[in-house]
């Protein structure tokens, strides 16, 4: 028999090993990091990314990959070229993802370590660390101290997460959810849906109230959608408004749905997911003014923190409720009850749907150590003096008679514009016009853009969109983009 020590252990590998591995994947992740901000704005998409996809993936080997660490760290940069690029400076499509350095080594960290944060008996420490990130975000959004919250995968989770406490508040363990009643506006995002569909509430109970010409929840529309339902003999028990949607970056009046919620009382949540962020700033919390009175919030640090995605964040103002609808407890769960009778802690699994998850607190938290809040306010308002910078230069080429139409000017930090429809122009026409101009801006790879579709007479028009919000996006970046905005008119 041979001795222990000669028996292989080949997944607990030797120190030498391990710096090695440490080395060549630190080595990637600093070269692909810096590429961030000068590489180019966009991977290769579509069939040459589908061929780099095929290239890379070789199905599971039986025995280490003969390359070894090498050869994994070829494929991993490989595949990074078929991608599209949320962390880089140009990045201006949907909602871009910073993915600070620190955060990744949070996430390191975190990994190597692997302790149990589902429970906070479990690790008090290091769910204390994520409670100060916590109660540092529902300070900033004006909560006090009976607020809680729990940092789940992202803002879609957290919206699921509102629904269900806000239901919970109002119709309990009851199941019986045919009548309750839900108002969001046509712009929402699409994950209120998801949450309202998943959450067991009739979709045909939610109303997508209409917006103003600022795409802004309308809240005449609002009251009279409430006011109708309550005649027919529904039971509307929630508003899900947005603070900044991501087709237009609108903000829905939030003061005043907040007033109507409270004569109502309906719960407000607000999707905060993309927006939230600019509350950090100066400028932004005026802008979000009366998000304070919601009753619950989405916020993405994966957005407006600049942490990898993954990150998304709930905040409910009567932590109760949010307990209340997450509690659960099991026999042999009872050794971590031993060590706290009361249940006083606040356990992520008693406000979330997670058990075991990922130590999310710590790439939140250390960013914030090692950089200081104040880096982020001022990241912040520096994307929201970005924007403004944007709508400038769109507005002067305007001036300069290019036929551009600023369909929502930068209530956050998005703008959405198209080219302007000719007289008598068909839709489809004008569509293709704007789809090719998009490519043409997007085909020299120094920024990236995405477009959407907005309500016009006669269907949806093609409209192109520029999110600013990722830490590497700078003057030069926004300066560029308008270049090039005006080199895809000329060609
Ligand atoms: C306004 C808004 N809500 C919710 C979401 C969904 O968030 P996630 O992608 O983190 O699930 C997004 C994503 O962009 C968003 O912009």
């Amino acid at each position: 028999m041979p001795a222990m020590s000669d028996v292989p252990r080949p997944l607990e590998p030797s120190r030498t090993v391990r710096e090695r591995w440490l080395s060549v994947l630190g080595d990637l992740a600093l070269e692909q990091e810096e590429r961030l901000a000068s590489g180019p704005a966009v991977g290769s998409l579509g069939a040459a990314a589908a061929q780099i996809a095929e290239e890379v993936g070789s199905g599971i080997p039986e025995e280490p990959l003969p390359g070894g660490v090498e050869e994994a760290a070829d494929r991993i940069r490989r595949a990074a070229e078929a991608a599209l690029v949320p962390s880089g400076a140009g990045y201006f499509a949907f909602v871009p993802g910073t993915g600070l350095f620190a955060s990744a080594l949070a996430d390191l960290v975190a990994g190597a370590m692997n302790r149990f944060t589902g429970v906070t008996t479990a690790a008090p420490a290091f769910n204390r660390l994520e409670a100060d990130v916590i109660e540092f975000l529902s300070h900033e959004f004006g909560y006090g101290p009976d607020a809680r919250g729990v940092l789940l995968s992202g803002g879609s989770l957290a919206n699921l997460g509102a629904v269900v406490t806000a239901r919970w508040k109002a119709f309990g363990d009851s199941g019986d959810f045919s009548r309750a009643t839900v108002y969001t506006s046509a712009q929402a995002h699409h994950s209120v849906d998801k949450a309202v569909r998943l959450a067991g509430i009739p979709l045909r109970n939610l109303r997508q109230v209409a917006v103003d010409a600022a795409y802004r929840l309308d809240l005449a529309a609002l009251r009279d959608a409430v006011a109708a339902d309550r005649t027919a003999g529904l039971a509307p028990f929630l508003v899900v408004a947005s603070a900044g949607t991501t087709n237009t970056g609108a903000l829905d009046p939030l003061p005043e749905i907040a007033g109507l919620c409270e004569v109502e009382d309906l719960w407000l949540h607000v999707d905060a997911a993309y927006g939230g962020g600019f509350v950090l700033g100066p400028g932004g919390r005026e802008r979000l003014r009366g998000i304070e009175r919601a009753d619950s919030i989405t916020f993405d640090p994966h957005k407006g923190l600049f942490v990898p995605f993954g990150t998304g964040c709930l905040l409910v103002r009567d932590g109760r409720h949010l307990r209340a609808a997450h509690d659960a407890d099991a026999h042999y769960l009872q050794d971590f009850t031993a060590l706290d009778r009361t249940r006083e802690a606040p356990s992520p699994t008693l406000h979330g749907p997670e058990l075991s998850r990922s130590y999310r607190g710590l790439r939140v938290w250390l960013p914030l150590m090692l950089h200081g809040a104040r880096a982020f306010r001022e990241a912040l308002d520096e994307k929201l003096d970005l924007a403004a910078r944007f709508e400038r230069g769109l507005d002067a080429l305007c001036q300069a008679r290019a036929p551009i139409e600023i369909v929502a000017r930068a209530q956050l930090s998005t703008v959405a514009f198209r080219l302007e429809r000719r007289d008598g122009e068909a839709l489809d026409n004008w569509n293709a016009r704007n789809a090719a101009w998009l490519d043409r801006i997007n085909a020299r790879r120094r920024v990236f853009l995405s477009s959407t579709s907005l309500p016009v007479v006669d269907g949806e028009a093609f409209t192109l969109r520029v999110c600013v919000l990722g830490a590497r996006t700078h003057a030069e970046h926004v300066d560029r983009c308008l270049e090039d905005l005006e080199a895809g008119l000329a060609e």
